[in-house]
């Protein structure tokens, strides 16, 4: 039951990781074309933009509570296995991105985006930061999701 229950809960974190993910990709993409277009109106997909990484951060806190309970249901014999103890770096330097590469650049982007004067160069620089930050994210993610079923 405690497997169930894990697993369950495992999917569950999973789906919201997924979710954030596809939301941020497709409200990214409208609040760059807003920038090019109408930068006036660019701030109002700012609170979206912020809120779906919420999302994927309580699909990670879940992931972790819910992977505690299946190493428990499973008596820690996956514990010091070689897909997990990697799967658990790449979770840390994907959540660890998050919150120091990600947060900062969300912020200067919003700074420039409410700005009397934008500076559509450095938004630019900041776009292309960006898409990098975000292709790290979903690298990091699949790496964790191979780790977790080819590797396992
Ligand atoms: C972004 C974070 C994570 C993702 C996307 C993820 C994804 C997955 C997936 C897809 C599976 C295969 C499920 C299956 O067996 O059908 C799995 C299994 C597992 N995960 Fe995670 N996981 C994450 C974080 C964690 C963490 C933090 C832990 C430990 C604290 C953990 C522990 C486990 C264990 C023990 C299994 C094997 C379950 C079993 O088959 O008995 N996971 N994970």
């Amino acid at each position: 039951m405690e497997y169930k229950i894990g697993l369950l809960f495992h999917m569950f974190g999973l789906s919201l990781i997924a979710g954030g993910f596809l939301g941020g990709y497709l409200v990214e993409k409208r609040f760059w074309k807003l920038v090019e277009i109408d930068i006036s109106h660019a701030g109002s997909v700012l609170p979206i933009m912020k809120t779906l990484p919420v999302i994927i951060q309580v699909g990670v806190l879940i992931q972790v509570i819910s992977g505690t309970l299946l190493l428990q249901s499973a008596s820690w014999a996956f514990w010091g296995q070689a897909w997990l103890s990697i799967k658990l770096i790449l979770v840390a330097l994907a959540l660890a991105n998050g919150l120091l590469v990600g947060k900062k650049l969300g912020a200067k982007i919003g700074f420039q985006v409410f700005s009397a004067a934008p500076d559509k160069v450095a938004l630019a620089v900041l776009k292309r930061k960006m898409i990098s930050f975000n292709l790290i994210q979903l690298a990091l993610t699949v790496g964790i999701l191979v780790l977790a079923t080819v590797f396992r």
